[in-house]
């Protein structure tokens, strides 16, 4: 299949790229600023997308190989891919003296093209230092702004267009016609990437990479880990073994609704009750570090028992989507990643499993895409996240039955307010903490001494960042008094009002 490379030089907008030429209907995968031509070529790539960066291209630290230029397939270079792009062929850029941050308006030179079908006003989102202030030989000027000179270039007969704006970013309204008038017009590609294909040949390759082999699978009722498990059993049936380890440290229910949504979806889950282990391993433990690293290596032992007794298994199936992937490719070039690791780690050495990752190329909204093809109800679909170590990361201090029960309660009744509400569904995502923080209270003519409950609630686009959700008031004052009435023992309750950052989005 040939696709549409996005050459990465570090911009948070790297992926966003890709998703929106997937969107298109166009395959697109990331590369590393320096990859090879003999990649590209072999890889099938039939166009260039080069990204922004936080690096300078004066400096020439970042610049792509002069060779992938040559390949002579189109270009459409973003904001420093631009400004790369003109550099390497003997363009002038500045540094910036005048650069531009945000939206601005841009004032078209020559219509048609690139900027075919626009309509005006044409908003479009900057986020630039340096500038190109002249341009290399044989490009010319499609647009300007009030402070960039060249907003949008062009050498059609080599097919490269250089844009300084982000055509990728939803304040750009109009940037999904900037990018099919290349992809399409000017590149002259054909659609080659739905969900529906994806689904089938996801099927037909899990079948020829297990053979008559046997698959296992973690299930936890998230959305990677059943689509992943919903892909294998389509394609195994009952080859395929899923493990799903009750550690105790769940949600009011949760345990028996996913067992029961997975088994209507033709998955047999072996339920592995765990729960009194985990706990004797996080007695007496109140560092939050070392919560998540018992927890994780305690699921590593339990799972591999479980797979054990099942028989021989030679696949494991893991719901890897297409940013960890690049996330676990490390670093490319200038880009700067914060985001911390969640993973639970291996499995032992000696399983010698081989990996199944069906989900590898696609991206979260895709994901849910592809369950909705496979038939997986909207509510499995739109869970919330949850943390891999469970409530144990909700608990302040020493977790014991206790305080999970105590959590639970609470936490069920928030979930059945924000649901009832209509909120549920527009937060990112929602939970209860526990405090062990006592405090004074009167409930009828008894003073009373109870525990402290967090209410979060946040929005987010991906977890990386998020931003506390405004609750109606509503929602938040009958959780509180249910909460205090109906779970004994807690006599106060908090909204979080914090941002991540500076703060995390779980408490531990
Ligand atoms: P933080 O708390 O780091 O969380 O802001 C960001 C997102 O990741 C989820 N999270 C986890 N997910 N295993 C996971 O699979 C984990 O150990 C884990 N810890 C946090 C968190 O719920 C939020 O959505």
């Amino acid at each position: 299949m040939s696709i549409v490379a996005v050459i990465d030089f570090g911009s948070q907008y790297n992926l966003l790229i890709a998703r929106r030429v997937r969107q298109l209907g166009l395959y697109a995968e990331l590369f590393p600023y320096d990859v090879d031509a003999e990649t590209l070529r072999s890889r099938g790539a039939s166009a260039l997308i080069l990204s922004g960066s936080p690096a300078s291209a004066v400096d020439g630290r970042y610049l792509p190989r002069p060779e992938i230029l040559a390949l002579g397939l189109p270009v459409l270079g973003i904001c420093y891919g631009m400004q790369a792009v003109s550099h390497l062929l003997g363009g002038r850029v500045v540094r910036g003296t005048s650069g531009e941050y945000g939206r601005q308006r841009l004032a078209v030179i020559e219509p048609g093209g690139l900027l075919d079908g626009l309509e005006e006003p044409i908003e479009v989102w900057m986020s630039h230092g340096d500038q190109v202030v002249e341009l290399p030989d044989g490009y010319r000027t499609l647009a300007r702004t009030a402070t960039c000179p060249h907003a949008a270039v062009a050498n059609p007969a080599r097919k490269i267009f250089l844009v300084q704006f982000h055509p990728e970013v939803s304040h750009t309204p109009q940037g999904m016609k900037v990018l099919s008038n290349f992809l399409f017009g000017l590149a002259g590609l054909c659609t080659n990437w739905s969900l529906e294909d994806f689904t089938k040949q996801s099927i037909e390759s899990i079948r020829r990479q297990v053979g008559d082999g046997v698959a296992v699978c973690g299930v936890s009722g998230g959305v990677d880990s059943t689509v992943a498990a919903v892909l294998c059993q389509r394609a195994l049936g009952e080859r395929l073994h899923a493990i799903f380890v009750d550690s105790g440290l769940l949600r009011l229910g949760e345990v028996e609704w996913v067992c029961e949504k997975l088994l209507s979806l033709g998955i047999h889950v072996h339920l592995v009750e765990a729960s009194d282990r985990f706990l004797a391993a996080l007695a007496g433990v109140e560092d939050p570090e070392e919560k998540r690293k018992r927890i994780g290596r305690l699921f590593i032992e339990v799972f591999d028992e479980a797979a054990q007794r099942l028989g021989h298994a030679d696949f494991l199936v893991q719901g890897t989507l297409y940013p960890d992937v690049i996330e676990s490719q490390g670093a490319a070039g200038p880009s700067a990643r914060i985001k911390s690791h969640h993973n639970v780690g291996g499995l032992p050495e000696r399983m010698r499993l081989r990996l199944v990752e069906p989900l590898r190329e696609l991206f979260k909204d895709e994901v849910r895409e592809v369950g909705k093809g496979l038939g997986i109800p909207s509510e499995m679909l739109g869970r919330h996240p949850s943390p891999g170590p469970g409530l144990a990361v909700r608990i302040a201090g020493e977790v014991n039955k206790e305080r999970l029960d105590l959590l639970r309660a609470a936490d069920a009744i928030f979930m059945e307010e924000l649901r009832q509400s209509g909120t549920y569904d527009q937060v990112w995502q929602a939970f209860t903490v526990l405090l062990p923080v006592r405090s004074v209270g009167v409930m009828g003519d008894e003073r009373t001494y109870g525990l402290t409950v967090v209410l979060r609630a946040v929005t987010s686009v991906d977890g990386m960042t998020a931003d506390w959700a405004r609750l109606p008031a509503e929602v938040l004052e009958r959780s509180a008094n249910r909460i205090v009435n109906e779970t004994g023992g807690v006599n106060r309750v908090l909204y979080d009002v914090t941002s991540k950052p500076p703060a995390t989005i779980e408490w531990e």
